[in-house]
């Protein structure tokens, strides 16, 4: 880990974290926009290219150099403890995050839930390589620093293309426009004009982060991983074998339980009946299921009569992770009351 401070201010500090990601990558041409390495270029390289940058109080931080299709819980542990530490700062206003495209998402939304703080913590990225002829990173790093230093800005948002997104709702939506993401019927939070913010509807605030058991950041980082959640999708011909292989892979493996099943359901979280019959299975053996859409936009609406009560209306990736911390959040509950003398 890497830690440059420029100009130390002591109460209007910027902190910039590097991740990796198609902002940090490099082609060998620079008409290539495919077939380049992501999490090649220092965090200190990119600001240093955005000369907009140059006369703020900044402290610039590598904290990982990866492509984010590997991103996974040890990262998130390591990055939610440098977030903590800057945010616990007192001469720190913000935090901006340098991160690739494709679980953007899914870290922010992970960040947002354990942290859910009152600064902002800016996440931008790039779907250009920064070897590109017309790398977006620069610009995207540009906005995601004036979202930082906008009066009133808090909690977690992912910056790019001009658009301001809340943890939340944002979904990666394009494998290669630059316009990449999109907040499905919430729409944006707003957007970042001429270096200026135009707000359409609030900053996310800390109980924005749904109805999950706040999962303290002191019992992530005891933990080695989050309890296991497989996410399956629902789809013509869909079986119920893989739910199968799975609980009796987990069966046999104690020490790695099979904690929950999020489904990608069809439609309105509606579940092929095959598939149905094994997770009510699961279900029977502990396991706590969870239905959700495959649908890029609305939410799973609940009526009586259905086997598998359970639903979220985040996205299919979201929602393994809420079910992850709300398990997580459960066990150590269950742990206190075990303690708690008879
Ligand atoms: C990554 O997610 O790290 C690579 C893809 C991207 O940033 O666009």
């Amino acid at each position: 880990m890497k830690n440059e401070t420029k100009q130390k201010h002591p109460a209007n500090t910027l902190v910039i974290l590097g991740t990796g990601g198609t902002i940090a990558g490099r082609a060998p041409l620079a008409s290539d926009n495919v077939g380049y390495v992501a999490g090649q270029v220092g965090i200190g390289d990119l600001v240093a290219a955005v000369p907009t940058l140059n006369d703020l109080a900044l402290d610039v931080e590598q904290v990982v150099q990866i492509d984010s299709k590997d991103m996974g819980f040890s990262v998130w542990k390591t990055l939610l403890a440098r977030v903590a530490f800057h945010l616990e700062r007192p001469d720190v206003t913000s935090i901006v995050i340098t991160h690739g495209t494709d679980t953007l998402e899914e870290t922010a939304f992970f960040l947002q839930t354990v942290l859910r703080p009152s600064k902002p913590v800016v996440m931008t990225c790039a779907m250009r390589p920064s070897t590109a002829l017309m790398p977006d990173g620069p610009q995207n790093l540009h906005d995601a620093v004036v979202v930082a230093r906008h009066t009133g800005a808090q909690g977690v948002v992912v910056v790019c293309a001009g658009s301001i997104h809340s943890a939340i709702d944002v979904t990666k939506m394009h494998t290669y426009q630059v316009d990449a993401f999109d907040s499905g019927d919430a729409g944006p939070l707003g957007r970042v004009e001429q270096g200026e913010v135009r707000l359409f509807r609030n900053w996310p605030t800390a109980c924005e982060a749904g109805p999950f058991h706040t999962v303290a950041c002191q019992q992530i980082e005891s933990v080695g991983n989050l309890p296991y959640v497989a996410l399956l999708t629902s789809h013509a011909d869909a079986d119920g074998n893989v739910v199968r292989a799975l609980s009796s892979y987990f069966l046999a493996h104690p020490e790695h339980p099979l904690c929950g099943i999020v489904v990608a359901g069809t439609g309105n979280g509606t579940v092929h009946g095959r598939l149905e019959t094994a997770l009510c299975e699961a279900q029977a053996l502990g396991i706590r299921v969870v239905r959700t859409s495959r649908c890029a936009r609305g939410r799973v609406l609940t009526h009586s009569k259905q086997l598998l009560s359970e639903v979220s209306s985040l996205s299919p990736v979201k929602a393994r992770i809420a079910l992850a911390l709300d398990l997580l959040a459960e066990s150590a509950i269950n742990e206190q009351t075990n303690s708690l003398p008879a």
